[in-house]
């Protein structure tokens, strides 16, 4: 059945009919909404009492959840039932940071730990017998923006002279740039790279090893070079030593990878004991999404505002406004998360989506974007549902600074939820100017306040965005977990580079062909 057939979904629809009242006037009703509309958990607060829904949406929402099955798909995951069905894979990121983990994982996990203890002891020295002071993944999509965003968001708990860069662009300039100033006998890379087929990854780890060896000489390499995947046959081609090659499976998404061993580099970064917490973080988030109840539980809510704000209101787009620099990278590892895993066109059994599913994730830290986008977010006429993620103790704490960025972080949402009226902006200004000083109001948000930015909560934030979008992903009956839209645009790529490089030629549009002659040197 399709899905906008279901009792549930045209029960929803039907709600929708009568639009609820301005969220400021359903504030001045009811004093008692924060207090319905907000969930604490080990810490945080999920208040999304600014959201634009009422009881009785949320009791629609929940039947929702159960005639989505949610739950059934919870205990598919959790006992490896092959729910990435055109991969026929199962999907086991959980396992990963078990408390009690499976041998394999476990095994993976002493070997980075005894790797970090190493480097950071200096015991491990390369090929010169200098210790190892920089360290540079390559990696793109999961192999990168995870543990690039994790590693920034804990750099108050860095490992004092251990500096991690990360390298992904296909671009030179990427590379070039990180290698600037860098000492190649000081220097180790991490190729990063669950296929270990990646152009990008390859061309780049290719030219670092160019570099090395142009430095250092050939030998140089096993002291240099280490690996992550799950293609280690391909590891061991490219010259890399298998003792120094970290496993992974193919039942760990790429952008759900960085608990296993593509997160080396933030255990190199912040040190191995504040990996293992990131971990224990995330296995308590695991453990409250698959416990709680629906209208307690934090993972459940954000994916079920998320379909209602999406496919019954109709907004295509959602912000990711974290007030905090160090979770700076969070809104691009969500643009991964979130749309490579549910920016689908088809349901799970391949039959086309009545209306498409995932919104287009975007945002900034606050306050930057509030000097950028904001004014389209307030005055833009567009609706536009907000995440803002707050921290009651910050990480840096310099005098002066923290009251005030948690006071823009709460005045945004309440402006974006109130509105001025047109009455109150001719009260503060003239006549002529008022209507430009006139804001709709009724714009929906979530606040979560996260108690700290720690491994141990930052295990916690991430996890509970991907269990999130697992929710999401059950109520559109979508596989959230394969990713067949990235690979058109590569196949067409792999053609067109023997023409760009002259070496062949084919029948293209109009616009391709002169696209490629004019990017001809000399032209
Ligand atoms: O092209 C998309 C993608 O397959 C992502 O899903 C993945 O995270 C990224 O490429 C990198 O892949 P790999 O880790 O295999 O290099």
């Amino acid at each position: 059945m399709a899905l906008n057939s279901t009792p549930t979904w045209r029960a929803l629809t039907a709600h929708t009919a009568t639009p609820l009242p301005h969220l400021r006037d359903m504030f001045a009703a009811d004093p008692e909404r924060f207090k319905r509309f907000s969930v604490s958990f080990d810490g945080w607060l999920l208040d999304y009492s600014k959201q634009r829904v009422s009881t009785e949406t949320m009791s629609l929402l929940g039947a929702l959840w159960q005639s989505a099955d949610v739950h059934g798909w919870i205990t598919r995951m959790r006992t490896g039932e092959a729910i990435n069905n055109t991969e026929a894979r199962a999907v086991g990121h959980t396992w990963l940071r078990a408390p009690l983990p499976r041998p394999e994982v476990s095994a993976v996990l002493t070997q980075m730990r005894h790797f970090c203890e190493a480097i950071h002891s200096g015991t491990w020295k390369g090929a010169t017998g200098a210790t190892i002071t920089d360290i540079v993944n390559i990696g793109i999509g999961g192999s990168d923006l995870g543990p690039r965003m994790v590693t920034q968001a804990l750099n108050a708990h860095a490992v004092p002279n251990m500096h991690v860069h990360y390298v992904a662009n296909l671009d030179s300039a990427d590379l070039s740039m990180k290698l600037k100033g860098l000492d190649p006998a000081r220097t180790l890379f991490i190729v990063c790279s669950k296929t270990f087929t990646t152009q990008e990854t390859m061309q780049n780890a290719t030219s670092a090893r160019t570099w090395l060896v142009g430095a250092l000489g050939e030998l140089a390499v096993s002291k240099h070079f280490v690996a992550v995947s799950t293609n280690l046959e391909a590891v061991a081609k490219f010259g890399i030593d298998p003792a120094n090659a970290f496993a992974f499976w193919d039942w760990v998404g790429g952008r759900y990878s960085l608990w296993s061993a593509v997160g080396l580099s933030t255990a190199l970064a912040i040190g191995y004991a504040n990996f293992e917490q990131i971990l224990a973080g995330a296995a308590a988030m695991d453990e409250h999404f698959f416990t709680a109840p629906v209208g307690e539980n934090l993972p459940a809510l954000l994916g079920l505002l998320q379909v209602w704000n999406t496919s019954f209101l109709g907004a295509p787009t959602q912000a990711i406004l974290p007030y905090s620099q160090s979770l700076e990278l969070l809104p691009r590892h969500l643009q991964q998360l979130e749309m490579e895993s549910n920016g689908k066109r088809v349901d799970r059994s391949g039959n086309d989506l009545v209306s498409p599913a995932c919104p287009v994730m975007w945002g900034e830290p606050g306050t930057n974007g509030q000097h950028a986008f904001y004014q389209l977010i307030h005055q833009g006429g567009r609706l536009i549902p907000c995440d803002f993620i707050a921290v009651k103790v910050p990480d840096y704490d310099l005098p002066g600074h923290h009251a005030k960025l948690l006071s823009n972080c709460f005045a945004q949402s309440e402006a974006l939820m109130r509105g001025k009226t047109l009455a109150e902006a001719q009260e503060e200004s003239s006549a002529e100017l008022a209507p430009y000083k006139v804001f709709p109001g009724n714009q929906p948000s979530t606040t979560l306040l996260m108690p700290a930015i720690t491994p141990y909560s930052v295990g916690q934030l991430v996890a509970m965005y991907e269990h999130k979008v697992f929710v999401a992903g059950c109520l559109w009956d979508i596989n959230a977990f394969d990713q067949w839209g990235v690979e058109y645009g590569k196949q067409l790529a792999a053609r067109l580079l023997p023409i760009i490089e002259g070496k062949a030629s084919a029948e293209l549009d109009s616009s391709t062909a002169g696209l490629i002659a004019a990017s001809k040197i000399g032209t």
